[in-house]
């Protein structure tokens, strides 16, 4: 059953000092906050998968911008990809995944990936094939996270593959296919431009061909205005939240994580 989302079409007012934020952002919205030292903003974070016993390594290098570090939802999908693994049948991602062909390797998209970090622990929990993208300037650093990892995902079977992916570019979708299972993303909605070249690329992918695929999707909620990225997806797909995660210290919202799968989509003939 869906779960109930926290907030409706008039929004609640939402404090985003009370949130983390990346830099460049808040800048950008006027907003001041204490920075981290340049030791602890460029350290390398380290994420213990348990279900699979591994370590994963992600470089991030904020001063470079919000593409070169972690968000708080990719934390949050990359614990429930975790325990998706151990708890299989019972886990908020057990409806979603269950549904494709045993058998054969997932094969996922990642949009938006920055450090990478989702997508290298879905390629290590999951044991699929997995393309991580970005713009074309966040790259090297994702081949850099890939690479540094590759050895803990192959030990599961997994694979990281790296391309540019510019949302609303329609070279770019055209070399990116359409030949996955499922597509990943976390924190991508956070700038109102970005709305429009988003759902254009989740309709090429998951409207465009005969494959039937979901887009699964980590947010945390931060700007009222995000409602309308959410009214024009719910006209094109159809939108449940699947997974709410508890609000951390100091915050009254939490990461949800969304499925957006096209409308009347029956869930157990996915991949086919
Ligand atoms: C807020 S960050 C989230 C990064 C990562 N998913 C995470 O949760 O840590 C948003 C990401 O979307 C990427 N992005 C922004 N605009 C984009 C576009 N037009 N096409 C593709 N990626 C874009 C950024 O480079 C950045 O990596």
């Amino acid at each position: 059953m869906a779960i109930q989302e926290d907030v409706d079409d008039d929004d609640t007012d939402i404090n985003p000092v009370t949130m983390i934020f990346p830099e460049d952002q808040q800048q950008d919205e006027g907003i001041v906050l204490i920075s981290p030292t340049v030791e602890e903003r460029e350290a390398n974070q380290h994420h213990y998968l348990r279900s699979v016993e591994s370590t994963v390594e992600i470089r991030q290098l904020r001063s470079q911008g919000l593409s070169f570090q972690l968000w708080p939802a990719a934390t949050a999908l990359v614990t429930l990809l975790d325990h998706h693994r151990s708890h299989p049948t019972t886990s908020p991602l057990a409806l979603t995944l269950s549904a494709f062909p045993t058998g054969r390797r997932l094969r996922i998209l990642e949009l938006g990936s920055g450090t990478g970090l989702v997508g290298i622990a879905a390629a290590a929990t999951l044991g699929a094939y997995v393309t991580v993208t970005d713009l074309p300037h966040v790259i090297p650093n994702l081949q850099f996270n890939a690479e540094a990892n590759s050895e803990a995902v192959a030990r599961h079977s997994g694979v990281v593959h790296v391309a540019p992916l510019r949302w609303g570019e329609i070279d770019d979708f055209e070399a990116i296919g359409r030949d996955y299972d499922l597509v990943l993303g976390s924190d991508v909605v956070y700038h109102d431009r970005l709305y429009d070249p988003l759902i254009q690329t989740l309709r090429f992918l998951l409207l465009g061909g005969e494959k039937k695929m979901v887009f699964l999707m980590a947010h945390l909620r931060r700007w009222k205005k995000e409602s309308a990225f959410f009214k024009r997806a719910r006209k094109l797909f159809d939108v449940e939240v699947i997974h709410a995660d508890r609000p951390s210290d100091g915050s009254r919202v939490g990461v949800l994580v969304y499925r957006f799968a096209p409308k009347g989509q029956i869930l157990n003939s996915l991949g086919s």
